[in-house]
């Protein structure tokens, strides 16, 4: 089935399709107005369906963000989803791999990901510890903080991850 998935920049006429998918795949978390709020910024963010025969079945977001004291160009991956009936058939990695090449091409030097680390590590996130999250983050979070270096960047960067004002809610970075 993977090889029907098409990834491409979503439309303006796909934003009902990516709403429902959140609420299928977060029915304990409602990020629909993150959703919505990073899609309304296309000039900041990067939105990527996955879709097999005209579905929708993934989405993730690479927003734009800045390391402060840093030029380095940074961006943050999330939310991802996948519905659920599409699950553990290589969609999201698909999707994800997908935008690391587009973000690589588009000379980011680095990706960080809030998230869980057995899925992320396949996806070559390894734990950051030099650019700290915009939030605080509970000690049991510590690991969740990851980030992916692209291209050639050899220096790594350190600082504060400044996000843009969809991501400013503490409870997005919150358990
Ligand atoms: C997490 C999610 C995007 C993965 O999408 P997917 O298309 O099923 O993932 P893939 O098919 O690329 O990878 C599946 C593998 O990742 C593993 N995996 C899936 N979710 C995982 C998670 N949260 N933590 C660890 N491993 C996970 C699966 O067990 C599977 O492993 P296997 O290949 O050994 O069986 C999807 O399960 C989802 O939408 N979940 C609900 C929303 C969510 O939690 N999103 C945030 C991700 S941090």
């Amino acid at each position: 089935m993977l090889e029907k998935l098409e990834v491409y920049e979503s439309a303006q006429i796909d934003s009902a399709a990516i709403e429902a998918l959140y609420l299928e795949a977060f029915p304990d978390e409602n990020l629909v107005p993150l959703v919505q709020a990073l899609l309304q910024n296309p000039v900041i963010t990067v939105s990527l369906v996955g879709k097999i025969s005209a579905q929708i079945v993934g989405h993730t977001i690479f927003t734009q963000c800045c390391v402060v004291g840093s030029s380095i160009k940074v961006v943050l991956l999330g939310p991802l989803a996948v519905a659920p009936d599409w699950k553990k058939q290589g969609i999201g990695s698909a999707i994800v791999r997908t935008g690391l090449r587009r973000m690589e091409v588009a000379d980011v030097s680095l990706v960080c990901v809030l998230g869980d680390p057995a899925y992320y590590m396949r996806l070559g996130f390894i734990r950051e510890s030099l650019v700290e999250p915009p939030f605080s983050l509970p000690t049991e979070w510590h690991d969740a903080w990851q980030s992916q270096y692209l291209g050639d960047t050899v220096t790594p960067c350190a600082g504060k991850l400044s996000v843009p004002p969809p991501w400013h809610k503490p409870a997005l970075w919150l358990p």
